[in-house]
């Protein structure tokens, strides 16, 4: 049985969603994880993850390993206490800690492809509450956003605890997404912005404040159709961004490139501190901008249409 899920990009509001601000975030189908399920003649659950450098029986990780933690998770949802013997073939195009979602994205194909291999039924809504249990042992305290976007392969307004909102552009846009190559501490940066908050909650509610505004009026402006009035917004939150300390010397360097080289816009997405920032641009400015980023530092770029 086979699966795949895409990887995603934070438009705007990461870490503000994890304090109960909306977000928006988009599948990236230019980069997928793929998780084929077959029987295997050796006893045994065989997980091969080559790009993770995995080759292992689960018996032999520890239960809160992600992957096992995931395989774990669906045996004891489905009532499997006799494990079968099966190879698990994990391959993976999404950077590991680039703040594009490879992990959940592992996650979710994983427990499709198991729940698929075990001809159970499996709904959006199970899938992501499975993988958000499995998320929260490595992310410490995660939003959920990620593994959202990332099971519904929409765009999505996210809200944390609300019912899921999708929503579709009026008219497609182009973005650059620009990989500084450093990995992104998600867990770090996301705990660093806590003690922040717990030391200064009025400054950071504030900022939080600004950045769900800039949210809000980023999703009309989508629907609408003038994704070109994004930009603007982008900045502004790349700034907010920067005062909560999550930008880094190597995000800015390509930010500003970006700006220079006529991106509409450009912010930082994810965690921070490294993994991406992402640039708003005219379609046929795409692959100047790419090269602009890359000349500057980047370590790959992908173009992606939103639509
Ligand atoms: C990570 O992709 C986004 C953050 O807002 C963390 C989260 O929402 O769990 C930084």
């Amino acid at each position: 049985m086979k699966s795949f899920a895409p990887g995603k990009i934070i438009l705007f509001g990461e870490h503000a969603v994890v304090y109960n601000r909306p977000a928006l975030a988009v599948p990236v189908d230019q980069v997928q994880v793929d998780v084929e399920v077959l029987d295997s003649d050796q006893p045994g659950v065989w997980i091969h993850a080559p790009v993770i450098d995995l080759q292992a029986e689960l018996s032999t990780l520890p239960p809160n390993h992600p992957i096992a933690a995931v395989i774990l998770t669906v045996f004891q949802r489905f009532g499997i206490s006799t494990f079968p013997n099966i190879n698990v073939k994990i391959d993976s195009t999404i950077p590991v800690a680039a703040g594009l979602g490879s992990g959940a994205a592992v996650s979710v194909a994983l427990v499709r492809a198991l729940a698929g291999f075990l001809d159970q039924a499996i709904s959006n809504h199970d899938v992501n509450s499975l993988v958000f249990e499995t998320e929260k042992l490595h992310h410490g305290t995660p939003s959920g956003i990620d593994n959202t976007v990332i099971t519904y392969n929409m765009p999505v307004y996210y809200l944390k605890g609300k019912p899921i909102e999708t929503f579709k552009p009026g008219k497609p846009f182009t973005i650059v997404i620009g990989d500084t190559g450093v990995p992104a501490p998600t867990k770090e940066s996301v705990g660093d912005v806590r003690r922040l908050w717990l030391r200064d909650s009025n400054r950071f509610e504030t900022i939080f404040n600004e950045i769900a505004q800039i949210s809000t009026m980023a999703r009309h402006f989508i629907e609408s159709g003038r994704p070109e009035l994004l930009g603007e917004l982008m900045n502004q939150n790349h700034e907010f961004l920067r005062q909560m300390t999550v930008s880094s010397p190597e995000l800015d360097v390509l930010v500003y490139a970006a700006r220079k080289a006529d991106a509409l816009g450009a912010k930082l997405s994810g965690g921070g501190r490294g993994g991406n920032m992402i640039a708003l641009v005219e379609q046929a400015e795409a692959e100047s901008v790419a090269a602009v980023l890359m000349s500057a530092g980047a370590k790959r770029t992908i173009i992606t249409e939103i639509k």
